[in-house]
């Protein structure tokens, strides 16, 4: 079985060292044998979603992403900017797509979160809480002492996660973001990483 990819479609193939057919559907996540009367149904495990470093070719299904959850989102250019400044660029991958990112960038023991982000269809799956887990790992390997980030006021999910993770709010930043009108505050959440954690 391992050599079966996971399909993207249904798709039918026979096979003549099988004598008969091969029916992949990526809706029901099966794959079906069928030889005579015989048929043998197989169910896929969904991979795990995975972590890798972000790439400069992830960059433009990064930006996609982007668009698709903020409203005022990064261009591809500020994603081509922070792999080339060298900062922690992840992405996160279930194998078929990306389907989160992070970045972070780390100096003189702080680290700051740039960015969290998961595809919209899949909010509430616990993606977001693995992303910023993982940042604070890099940041810890790192030897950070204390991580921060900001956040809309409006934004109460990503608010919501990241006092579950234990940051706290620090202050606030006037007129920070570009808003529909005007401009919004930033709340700044740091976090402090105990050596022994
Ligand atoms: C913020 C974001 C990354 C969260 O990702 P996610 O995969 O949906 O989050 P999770 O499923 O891991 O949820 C984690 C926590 O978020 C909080 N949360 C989720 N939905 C919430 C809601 N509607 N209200 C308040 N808190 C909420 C909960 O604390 C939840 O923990 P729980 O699962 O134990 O209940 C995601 O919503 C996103 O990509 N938003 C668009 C981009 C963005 O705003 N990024 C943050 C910029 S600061």
């Amino acid at each position: 079985m391992a050599a079966l990819r996971r399909p993207n479609a249904i798709t039918q193939r026979s096979r003549p060292w099988f004598g008969g057919k091969i029916i992949a559907d990526a809706a029901l996540n099966t794959i079906r044998f069928r030889g005579g009367d015989n048929v043998v149904v197989a169910i896929l495990k969904p991979r795990p979603a995975e972590f890798r470093r972000m790439r400069a070719e992830d960059v433009d299904a990064v930006a996609a992403l982007e668009a698709l959850a903020y409203e005022f989102p990064w261009t591809r250019g500020i994603f081509a900017d922070c792999l080339r400044a060298g900062y922690d660029c992840i992405v996160l991958n279930d194998g078929v797509a990306t389907i989160g990112y992070g970045v972070l960038s780390c100096a003189a023991g702080e680290a700051h979160v740039l960015n969290v982000c998961v595809a919209p269809v899949l909010h509430g799956q616990g993606h977001g809480r693995r992303i910023v887990k993982r940042l604070i790992d890099i940041a810890r390997w790192q030897r950070v002492e204390r991580v921060y980030l900001e956040v809309r006021p409006s934004n109460l999910r990503a608010i919501g996660l990241y006092e579950s993770i234990g940051f706290n709010e620090f202050g606030r930043r006037p007129n920070y973001y570009p808003a529909r009108r005007g401009r919004e505050d930033a709340i700044v959440m740091a976090m402090e990483l105990l050596a022994a954690e």
